[in-house]
């Protein structure tokens, strides 16, 4: 009989949002006529602006017609995409990039799990704690951990606590770490990283010969002018970061799919003989052989949010979710709870009143405010007694929140 792998026996079966649906499932079975306003999911609510969708109805056209039919695109994505990727992403903030060190793809999920599979099994994994579950997941997956400890934690994962103390940003630890996951806007606590604070986790890298996964996903929310959108603005980024980035949150792509990696050339890893390779063509030899390229449709839709129309049509949206995530946190404030993130970032992440453990204060929430927001555990230990308020609403909904959460406080 064929084996299993089996690191995926290690995994609790309870993945954090199929067990958060189940609850609100039974309580909206339970009481028919609440009317639940969803505060928990991190989904995008506004359609696809109109000049995307000119765009894709342009290229659908396209493949209707003989002429300009396309089969199987390049793998690592359309030059078209790609070149307004690094105009627009990159140069535009004097950072410049050839061609062949960005791969597009079908969004960020699939790059941050498959990333893992470029490198050795040995190499020592660093997660922000709290963290988005992916991360962890997926190294237990490749076989990078150990089994779950008691506390939630696995064994052979080092998790970097995020506090409010540190304005819940990882500091550098003493130990050496290869492969290091940062995010930032942070997806749960809506944490920024400065250019001070990215700087000493670059010097780290250097010093420790580590590789930095930075999740980039939320970069389309940063309004403040001192806060770096790509690690890419640190001088010496490039010989230890790889950048992913994704239209889900910044387009509206979520149903879409469209992502991308950067991969400097002149970042190095090493044979367990000590010799240095280069990482690029590793990650060019594994698209090549696992992925087919995201569709055509797609990249020319993605391309189209950096056209003026698309980037100011996008741009309101995003403004949309930005006023949301300032309303509640302003709001939160008033109620006296503790709370964090909002600003540069469509998540807050908020203390629970009187110590309540964080699926407590989800059921009473729901319960009372028939609300829902994500529990600060399913994140991590480190997000116990926290709860996740996500903006991706409609503004009135917003409100209304705003409404029930006054009248259970
Ligand atoms: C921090 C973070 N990274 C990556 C992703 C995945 O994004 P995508 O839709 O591009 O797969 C998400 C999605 O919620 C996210 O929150």
């Amino acid at each position: 009989m064929a084996n299993i792998n089996e690191n995926y026996l290690k995994l609790p079966g309870d993945y954090l949002f199929p067990r958060l649906r189940e609850k609100v499932h039974l309580f909206r079975t339970q009481h028919s006529e609440a009317d639940i306003i969803s505060l928990g999911l991190g989904d995008v609510t506004q359609p696809l602006p109109p000049a995307i969708v000119m765009a894709m109805q342009t290229a659908i056209e396209e493949m209707g017609a003989l002429e300009t039919f396309r089969g199987y695109g390049p793998a690592r994505g359309y030059d078209f995409l790609i070149d307004a990727i690094i105009e627009n992403s990159y140069s535009s903030r004097g950072i410049n990039f050839e061609r062949n060190e960005i791969f597009i793809s079908d969004g960020s999920k699939c790059d941050l799990g498959n990333i893992a599979g470029i490198f050795g099994t040995d190499n020592l994994v660093a997660v922000p704690d709290p963290v988005f579950p992916l991360y962890v997941d997926t190294n237990v997956m490749a076989g990078r951990t150990g089994s779950m400890m008691p506390d939630g934690r696995y064994d052979g994962v080092v998790y970097l606590p995020c506090t409010a103390e540190s304005n819940f940003v990882p500091v550098p630890p003493v130990l050496k770490i290869d492969l290091i996951y940062l995010c930032f806007p942070n997806n749960p606590t809506g944490a920024v990283a400065t250019r001070d604070d990215l700087s000493k986790w670059i010097d780290y890298a250097h010093e420790n010969s580590s590789i930095i996964l930075y999740d980039a996903a939320y970069e389309a929310y940063i309004v403040d002018g001192h806060i770096p959108h790509s690690i890419f603005e640190i001088e010496g980024a490039r010989d230890v970061a790889i950048e992913f980035r994704s239209f889900s949150k910044s387009a509206g792509f979520t149903g879409i799919r469209c992502g991308y990696i950067v991969i400097p050339n002149q970042l190095n890893a090493c044979t367990k003989s000590g010799e240095m390779v280069k990482v690029n063509p590793f990650w060019e030899r594994r698209q090549n052989t696992k992925f087919n390229g995201a569709s055509y449709i797609t990249q020319v839709g993605a391309a189209s949010v950096f056209s003026p129309a698309g980037f100011e049509q996008t741009d309101e949206i995003i403004h949309i979710y930005l006023n949301n995530a300032a309303r509640l946190l302003e709001a939160l404030t008033k109620l006296g709870y503790t709370a964090y993130g909002g600003r540069n970032a469509p998540y807050i992440w908020m203390k629970t009143p009187d110590g309540m453990h964080s699926w407590d204060f989800f059921e009473y929430l729901l319960d009372k405010a028939h609300i829902v927001v994500t529990p600060g555990v399913g994140f991590g230990p480190s997000g116990e007694g926290y709860i996740r308020i996500s903006a991706f609403a409609l503004p009135e909904n917003i409100e209304r929140a705003v409404e029930r959460l006054k009248a259970v406080t």
